[in-house]
């Protein structure tokens, strides 16, 4: 799907869930505090399968679900806090400027922000950004696009 967002790096293929949350997990080790990383794909592309893997390298335990209902799930206890975000059930700008989570795609060093469904924000560019695009190619074969090496 198109994404104002979205400019093309790398490209990986991940041939199950686990390949997908592994890549994740060397993001999660790695990534610098502050930053955004928007998540676009399909239904079942693997968004939050990524998100598993990049908690698991932020040191968080917790379980990772996508956060449809309640838009945005805070996970402590890992090197940088997570902020996992889920713009799926949003429609309208209206609704996107109304559920207040602008604050949430400019975080502090503290912490990293992780949103699926990006391709619906209708805001500007976040600093410190980095785009993941995610297609299902085959039934367990998922073509993931990302920019700036993941670091
Ligand atoms: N290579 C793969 N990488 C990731 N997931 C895979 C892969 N192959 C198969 N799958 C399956 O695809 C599904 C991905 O689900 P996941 O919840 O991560 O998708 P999503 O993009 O977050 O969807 P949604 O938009 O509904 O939140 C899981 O059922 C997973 O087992
Ligand atoms: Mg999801």
């Amino acid at each position: 799907m198109a994404c104002a967002y979205w400019r093309p790096m790398d490209t990986f293929t991940s041939h199950s869930p686990t390949e997908t949350e592994s890549l994740g997990e060397q993001w999660g080790r790695l990534l610098p505090g502050g930053c955004v990383i928007g998540l676009s794909g399909d239904l079942g592309a693997g968004k939050t399968q990524l998100v598993r893997g990049l908690a698991r390298g932020l040191g968080i335990n917790e379980r990772i679900h996508s956060p449809t209902f309640a838009l945005v799930m805070i996970h402590n206890g890992g090197r940088l806090t997570l902020n996992h975000l889920d713009l799926y059930r949003l429609d309208t700008q209206e609704q996107i400027v109304g559920a207040g989570l602008s604050e949430f795609l400019a975080p502090p060093a503290a912490c990293i922000t992780v949103v699926e469904w990006m391709e619906r924000w209708v805001g500007p560019r976040p600093a410190r950004y980095r785009h993941v695009r995610m297609e299902i190619a085959a039934e367990m074969e998922r073509l993931i696009e990302y920019e700036d090496a993941g670091v």
